[in-house]
């Protein structure tokens, strides 16, 4: 027999949904909830791959909370609607952006199940490109590889304990994401979040952003202030870029990291606080150590948990799953035409070495979706390097370019069934495998 399929309908007076029920499509089971909210609250329960929306007037929904909705990357949505509405201004931007497909009333029996079908297909095929269903990530970040899984066992471990961070890892690629993570999901939830960019801040201010002063501590201090650090009582202080810490405000950094207590500028009042430090650096502070820049007590003061962000470059598989993302989390923004990336902006994506890390494809992809004038997004449009820019094409590129388009054609035939695959090319699997890794196909 074949197994259930699951949808969540959102309807808001339920009628829809009742002339879903009378017709008694075999194989489907679905759930109604008559607000946003509640449809986020299921979908967060208990992950599904269709969603569908009833529009019974063009004001049915909120359209901020919709479009939040609507741009779950794991679901695919079909809108149900009045016929009249199709026309309505405000909806048919909804329709062209955001849905799989749509169907007015009175639903027909035939063409919705063939609907349901192929949204459910499809939302099958990107579960099996991104592995576990619903899995996309952890902690609010994106990514599946190896490399991200060991860090979201790490921030796992790190959430048990109390003890200071230090963060390392180039530009971009998530430290202060972490460092939110942390304190979010730690035993400091309900306490402050206070971030401070060390390198920002004029070397003469720091102690004063640190510390707080007591009112006419120093010329123009008018006003007693609370520092960074006792402002972050009970929670989280994120001081960025640590490295860039004045070498005389290391020592006062360490000094309450060992007593745990603070005196303002131009007090003798010693008060107690109770903050978590968490640092960041995108320098390498051991060699900042060896050089002298930076205080070898403080470093170990701080490092007593350790994380290292990988560069996106060392994570390649989850460039088209952060692309993907960035692509759902902003297609309200987007040209309404728009439907997704080409397969070459793919293939440069997976190439291009990313200086600048997830902040870099996050703003690529942003601006091309904006700027494109194309159903899918190019090369171009991400302002990448093309292979022709590099250089003229060798055999052995040729080859491997010829090699990729047949694979592809053929792993879609088959709905990315490697075996079939093989089959078809005369290859065995094995080797299939080998060729998808050497091509960078994503599968
Ligand atoms: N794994 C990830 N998944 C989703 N978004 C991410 C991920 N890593 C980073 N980002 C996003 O990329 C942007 C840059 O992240 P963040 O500011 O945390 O980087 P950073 O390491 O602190 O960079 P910098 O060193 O330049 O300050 C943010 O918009 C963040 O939400
Ligand atoms: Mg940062």
């Amino acid at each position: 027999m074949k197994s259930q399929r699951h949808g969540l309908v959102l309807d808001r007076t339920g009628a829809i949904f009742a002339e879903l029920e009378a017709l008694g499509l075999a194989g489907w089971e679905f759930q109604v909830v008559s607000t946003v909210e509640a449809a986020r609250k299921a979908l967060s329960r208990d992950p599904q791959l269709i969603g569908l929306v009833a529009f019974d007037s063009p004001h049915a929904w909120p359209a901020a909370e919709l479009d939040q909705l609507l741009a779950r990357p794991e679901v695919e949505w079909i809108a149900l609607l009045e016929e009249g509405l199709l026309r309505s201004e405000r909806i048919s931007p909804e329709l062209l952006r955001s849905f799989h497909d749509f169907h007015s009333l009175p639903l027909d029996r035939v063409r919705l199940a063939f609907t349901l079908g192929h949204a459910h297909g499809k939302a099958q095929l990107c579960r099996s490109a991104v592995g576990v269903r619903g899995e996309f990530g952890s902690y609010g970040m994106t990514g599946t590889s190896p490399k991200m899984r060991q860090l979201y066992r790490q921030i796992d471990k790190i959430l048990t304990v109390d003890a200071p961070v230090l963060i390392g890892g180039e530009s971009g690629t998530g430290k202060e994401l972490v460092a939110r993570a942390i304190h979010q999901h730690s035993a400091r939830a309900r306490g402050p979040f206070i971030a401070m960019n060390c390198g920002a801040i004029a070397p003469s201010l720091i102690q004063s952003e640190l510390f707080g002063h007591e009112r006419g501590a120093f010329t123009g201090a008018g006003q007693r202030k609370i520092g960074n650090i006792e402002a972050a009582n009970d929670g989280v202080l994120f001081l960025d870029e640590i490295g860039d810490l004045p070498l005389e405000m290391q020592a006062n950094l360490l000094r309450f990291l060992q007593d745990k207590t603070i005196t303002r500028v131009g007090s003798t009042e010693r008060v107690k606080v109770n903050v978590r430090v968490i640092a960041a650096t995108h320098v390498d502070l051991q060699r900042a150590v060896a050089e002298g820049r930076f205080r070898e007590d403080l470093y170990y003061r701080l490092n007593v948990l350790h994380v290292s962000l990988p560069a996106l470059r060392e994570r390649r598989e989850d460039i088209p799953l952060l692309a993907e993302t960035v692509f759902a989390e902003h297609r309200h923004q987007a040209s309404p035409q728009v439907r997704g990336f080409g397969s070459a902006a793919l293939r440069a994506m997976m190439d291009y070495e990313w200086p600048g890390n997830v902040r870099e494809l996050i703003n690529r992809v942003q601006r091309a979706m904006i700027m494109t004038e194309n159903r899918l997004i190019g090369v171009s449009d991400l302002g990448l390097p093309t292979s022709a820019e590099n250089g003229a094409q060798t055999l052995e590129e040729l080859r491997s370019t010829v090699e990729r388009e047949l694979i592809e054609v053929s792993l879609k035939k088959h709905g990315n069934n490697v075996s079939e695959t093989a089959r078809q090319l005369g290859v065995s699997r094995v080797t299939l495998y080998r060729m998808i890794d050497r091509l960078k196909i994503i599968l």
